[in-house]
């Protein structure tokens, strides 16, 4: 087992905070990130066991150095921040299209910059991305384009970063988690039909896929689509 604790960065809420308490509640040390230092710690004065929060914006990468420094020996990082915009070519926000590529490609590389220095040849590294690059929706416009670059960008770390591992985990809809729960049940539902099993993906299993990369010694370069065969149909 590599040394050190789980960095979850967007870790305060939905699939990270359920990988934190996973981990949380195996007794590891685990950091969880989030944009507030205070609303970070609250969640991980929640989570409980040897957890803390840390505040840091993956959309300013320029201070992700000094947000990172008081970070130890780093075993597993998990990067699952998002911001999601809702953005069309038509509509072009161009601030907010800026946001989200900022955050989601080059903050997270800032951060796998930042902390491979404290990770050991056993460590590893889970990036989160989605099916959004393959079945776009309305306004999914950057979303599906950073996906499409998480992918990319895991093949390169898998090679730059060896033997330290690099996977990415693509969720379809995951029906429980915080966002689209909140969609409520008739867009769920209409999700729900387009999967082979009629059943959705769910957080238990995104935490049990993410779990299986981080630890699974021979799985590097890997993008999983965790999604309930949603593009079978
Ligand atoms: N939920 C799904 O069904 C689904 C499907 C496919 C893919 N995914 C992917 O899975 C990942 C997690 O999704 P989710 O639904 O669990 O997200 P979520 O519930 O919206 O949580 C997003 C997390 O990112 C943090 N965050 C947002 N902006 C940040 C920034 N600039 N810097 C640092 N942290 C930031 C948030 O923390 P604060 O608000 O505290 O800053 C929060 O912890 C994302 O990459 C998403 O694209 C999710």
């Amino acid at each position: 087992m590599a040394e050190g604790c789980v960095v979850v960065v967007g870790g305060t809420r939905g699939l990270g905070l359920a990988v934190a308490r996973h981990y949380a509640g195996r007794g590891r040390e685990v950091v969880l990130a989030g944009r507030d230092q205070r609303r970070a710690e609250a969640v991980a004065a929640e989570v409980g066991g040897k957890t803390s929060g840390l505040g840091l914006d993956l959309a300013r990468p320029e201070e992700l150095a000094d947000r990172l420094a008081g970070v130890g020996r780093v075993a597993h990082l998990v990067l699952a921040a998002i911001d999601r915009d809702e953005n069309t070519v038509r509509g072009f926000d161009l601030d907010s299209a800026t946001r989200l590529v900022t955050l989601k490609l080059v903050g997270s590389t800032e951060v796998v910059h930042r902390l491979l220095p404290r990770m050991d040849p056993e460590a590893s590294v889970v990036l989160f991305g989605g099916r959004a690059k393959d079945r776009p929706y309305p306004g999914s416009t950057m979303v599906s384009t950073v996906n499409g670059g998480v992918a990319g960008l895991t093949s390169s770390l898998a090679v730059e970063l060896a033997p330290i591992r690099c996977n990415a985990i693509h969720p379809g809809i995951v029906g429980d988690s915080p966002y689209w729960a909140a969609k409520g049940e008739p867009v769920l539902e209409r999700y729900r039909n387009q999967t082979p099993s009629g059943r959705l993906t769910t957080m238990a299993d995104v935490v049990g896929a993410v779990v299986f990369l981080l630890e699974n010694r021979s799985v590097t370069g890997v993008n999983l689509y965790v999604d309930a065969g949603w593009l079978l149909r």
